[in-house]
């Protein structure tokens, strides 16, 4: 087999079969197959696509191109959640808590932020002390005690997709249905986890900007881990406009603990009790009604965030963090964004707001860059919000002066203002099963203020 004839046969829009997929993964992880003939491959795919067939084959292959996590040291159900990136998602801080603190066990394997996205390991690491590389029977352990542990993805898993993602990353083919539906399933396989709840983000802050596109990748990624042998269910939601008011890694963090203890933004909290009520929906915990006021529940009683503190503690974190927030390191210079016209906010270009708050620090422009924990932005205005010139619109935290400026200006060039109040948007789209695509309506319309 030689991967120059793959390449032609993708190009020509042929289906490669179980062995040619074979054939070219394992060589690309060996180094056998070099980035250039990769390269032209994945643009290949970009363009011509791939069969379900083909998307399950590849998602198998990558998954087993390195260890496979056996979690049955874990007693009882595990269900884990994913989310396909987003501004300002701090959902798994809040959610994972939740349906632990019920019970269910959460044995997470997070990563790190990613382009304009945030990631919840960096989050996690915004506490002094915490620890996200932790021994396999540790993390074990842990969960077997409080019922959850994150820890980063161990060295040896999914080589394959740590290879093809930097490849895509400076290709353009990040934004391809089967490459991420198998970049996002091998991991998730790859993970053990008994259910997996998908969180498909759609809208300018998300790899899939629009709804249609985000529905496929979501019916991609549950048939395959229905075909895999795993419970698999997606939300669609909302990613148009950044989630809660805090981007940015101890900001993020702060806003989780608030939601914990049912002070947090309507969106947040919608969005986080949707995604643990279909967790414990999963877990076979009861009906979905009943599973949304269990989820309620525990924020009422304390118990999530007190499942929260125990995992902090147990991964080597401060726990007096989580009860008095105010000992997060603050950044040393605020700049505030004001609006330079009367107006409503008509249009957050969310993806240019992640790229802002990697410009002050938050985030990484290059795998290698450190990241600052306490920088980032606070939102003082959402979109829908009516605002008069001079009006507070955002405040932006750097651990350097220098940086404030640029992250200004792509700001106030990512939201836009008009004269009339926009149309109101949906936080949850639609739920997505082995059976079939559900209009979702959780009663959150955002964007309605006036
Ligand atoms: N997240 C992933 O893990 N992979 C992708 O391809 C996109 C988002």
């Amino acid at each position: 087999m030689r991967m120059y004839d793959l390449i032609e046969s993708k190009k020509r829009g042929n289906a490669l079969s179980k062995e040619e997929i074979a054939y070219m993964v394992q060589g690309f992880v060996k180094g056998e197959i070099p980035d250039y003939q990769m390269s032209a491959m994945l643009m290949a795919i970009y363009f011509q696509g791939m069969e379900d067939r083909e998307i399950t084959d590849l998602t198998l292959e990558m998954a087993h191109s390195g260890d496979m996590a056996d979690l049955s040291p874990i007693e009882g159900i595990k269900v884990d959640k994913h989310s396909t990136g987003g501004v300002g998602d701090k959902t798994t801080l809040v959610v994972g808590p939740i349906v632990a603190s019920l019970g269910v066990k959460v044995a997470k394997m997070s990563g790190r932020g990613l382009g304009h996205t945030g990631g919840t390991v960096d989050k996690l690491e915004s506490i002094p002390g915490f620890r996200t590389a932790i021994p396999m029977e540790e993390f074990f352990h842990i969960v077997n005690e409080t019922g959850i542990a994150v820890i980063g993805q161990s060295g040896n898993m999914v080589p394959a997709d740590k290879k093809l993602y930097a490849l895509r990353d400076v290709t353009a083919t990040v934004d391809s249905i089967p490459l991420i539906a198998s970049s996002i399933m091998s991991k998730k396989l790859a993970a053990g986890s008994d259910a997996i709840v998908l969180d498909v983000k759609t809208g300018s802050g998300a790899f899939m900007k629009d709804l249609d596109s985000s529905i496929r990748l979501a019916e991609k990624m549950v048939s395959i881990g229905t075909m895999a042998g795993r419970k698999c269910c997606a939300l669609i939601t909302n990613m148009d406009i950044p989630l809660g008011h805090e981007i940015g890694n101890s900001l993020e963090m702060q806003e989780a603990i608030a939601t914990l203890r049912g002070e947090g933004p309507e969106d947040l909290a919608g969005i986080s009790i949707e995604l643990a009520a279909n967790m414990l929906y999963m877990a076979g915990k009861g009906g979905m009604e009943e599973c949304r006021r269990m989820a309620r529940q525990s924020i009422l009683d304390g118990s999530a965030l007190r499942t929260l503190a125990a995992m902090v503690k147990s991964q080597g974190g401060d726990e007096a963090y989580i009860f008095e927030p105010k000992r997060f390191r603050r950044a040393e210079y605020t700049l505030e964004v004001k609006a330079e016209k009367d107006g409503y906010i008509t249009h957050m270009d969310t993806e240019a707001i992640g790229i802002a708050s990697v410009l002050l620090g938050a985030g990484r422009s290059r795998k290698e860059d450190e990241i600052d924990c306490s920088a980032g932005i606070t939102l003082r205005k959402k979109y829908g919000d009516p605002v008069k010139t001079g009006d507070v619109l955002a405040e932006l935290h750097a651990g350097k002066e220098a940086l404030l400026t640029g992250a200004r200006d792509k700001f106030l060039s990512a939201c836009l203002l008009g004269q009339t109040p926009p149309k109101p948007e949906p936080l949850v789209y639609a739920r997505v099963t082995a059976e079939g695509v559900e209009k979702m309506n959780t009663g959150i319309i955002l964007g309605r203020k006036c």
